[in-house]
């Protein structure tokens, strides 16, 4: 198979776990599962988003990583490579525009995570809940500082990307994911021993069984789960590129996929009990703003409070880096291996023109909504950006991606790759059958079903 002798692969088969997981964990552990389960009704949605987890993305997952290793690739050209001749290319190129997307608002929340550091290690944020929502809101109003720092955040990610110190991902990702692990255990514990956990946790674990004929709650727990696994737009086709014939995909695919699920339950074990610690708190109300208000108050509960929030903020920083970067490398490589721009260019270009989208949601919580004078919508810029990507596009990549391997490249060629020096699968006619019908049809039937509910 064609392939540009100066791609590089892993370092080794860890490595290239570490660098997926790094990709997997971030933002979207942290900050979207807790947000979207207060939003999606507590209990119901972690149920959903389990199931989505287990029966669509594990399977869609390995098969990302198979098209990755057969073609050593970007998206575009693997579709391309795969089924030569065809609009196929096009599932890869909705890859890169949904990359793009993501990052734009991805980039802001993370420009809000590094402010977070000084906020909680400069004792800012502390007090009544009232002044620390008060506090958060009128932060993100303020345009000019927001919008830097989704700029020193975008600048970050190109300067990695432009290193191309793959390496670079690994060796920060072997330090940083176990530090994580054990400080949310930590915040756990805490959480779960306020008064007034125990509320919060039955909202969590106890499913409301009348949401689960709630078509919007579906939607949001599979858009959910495609986010936080990073899956549906390339990036891991992107890295299972790297993947030398040797690396195993289906251990590493349950490796990924069990410690990305891990950290967003965790995530949810620190903020509803927690949460439900403060008066008058409402899960469903505070929006993108949720663990902005309620960890700098658990940090207040904790002897060196100040100390704890700032390294969580500063972890937390450094996950949503290892998935920038993961964010960036698809369209950038896809100029770089299609187009054969100069790595250099296609950072530059692409960096720019998601700095340019991403100033709308770095602007929308203050005076300047763009979207309140238009009748019928009701959000901000950035939370719609993030309803559209990752509701819309990245399933619509995943039922692609699915229907591509399942259908067309074929589950007996694809298997064949899996399989080639594998010496564990879990189940090959199991993965077939879900691949070929059951992921399918479970993303058509969601999209079709949220569609219905709007109009
Ligand atoms: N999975 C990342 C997170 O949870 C976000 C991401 C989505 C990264 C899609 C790459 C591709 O924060």
């Amino acid at each position: 198979m064609a392939s540009t002798p100066d791609r590089g692969t892993w370092g080794s088969r860890s490595g290239f776990i570490l660098a997926a997981s790094g990709s997997a964990v971030g933002l979207g552990n942290i900050w979207g599962f807790p947000t979207q389960v207060g939003q999606g009704g507590g209990g119901a949605f972690v149920l959903v988003y389990l199931v989505c987890i287990f029966l669509i993305c594990f399977p869609i997952l390995v098969a990302e990583l198979a098209i990755g290793r057969r073609t050593h690739q970007s998206p575009v050209l693997s579709f391309a490579t795969l089924r030569p001749g065809t609009a196929w290319w096009l599932a890869g190129a909705l890859g890169v525009l949904t990359g793009v997307g993501i990052l734009s608002f991805y980039s802001v929340i993370a420009g809000w995570t590094v402010a977070y550091i000084w906020f909680t290690a400069s004792a800012t944020v502390t007090g009544e809940p009232e002044a620390i929502e008060k506090f958060f809101s009128e932060f993100t109003a303020n345009g000019p500082s927001t919008v830097g720092l989704t700029f020193v955040v975008l600048l970050t990610t190109a300067g990695v990307i432009l290193g191309g110190v793959r390496s670079g991902i690994e060796r920060v990702t072997k330090v940083l994911m176990p530090a994580f692990i054990v400080l949310l255990v930590v915040l756990a514990v805490r959480a779960l021993t306020l008064p007034g956990a125990a509320v919060g946790l039955a909202y969590y674990l106890r499913p409301d069984l009348t949401r689960l004929f709630d078509a919007n709650v579906f939607n949001a727990a599979l858009g959910q789960a495609f986010f936080s696994l990073s899956l549906g737009m390339g990036a891991m086709i992107t890295y299972g590129s790297y993947l030398d014939r040797r690396d195993g995909i289906a251990n590493s695919a349950v490796w990924i996929v069990l410690l990305d699920t891990s950290i967003a339950l965790l995530a949810g074990f620190i903020i509803f009990p927690a949460g439900f610690s403060i008066d008058g708190f409402n899960p469903n109300s505070s929006g993108p703003g949720l663990i902005f208000t309620v960890l700098p108050q658990l940090f207040s509960t904790l002897p060196g409070g100040q100390l704890f929030g700032m390294t969580f903020f500063v972890l937390l920083a450094m996950a949503a880096l290892t998935s920038t970067i993961s964010l960036l490398e698809v369209p950038v490589s896809h100029f770089v291996d299609a187009r054969h721009w100069p790595r250099p260019k296609a950072v530059g270009v692409v960096t720019l023109v998601v700095f340019t989208l991403a100033v709308p949601s770095a602007l929308g919580n203050g005076e300047i909504n763009f979207l309140t004078s238009i009748p019928g919508i009701d959000t901000d810029f950035l939370t719609l950006m993030a309803t559209v990507w990752n509701n819309f596009a990245l399933p619509m990549g995943g039922l692609l991606t699915a229907l591509f391997v399942g259908w067309v490249w074929r589950v007996d060629h694809a298997l064949e790759e899996l399989l080639a020096h594998e010496a564990w699968f879990p189940n090959t006619a199991l993965w077939g059958f879900l691949i070929r019908w059951i992921c399918p049809l479970a993303i058509l039937s969601i999209i079709i079903g949220t569609v219905y509910s709007m109009v």
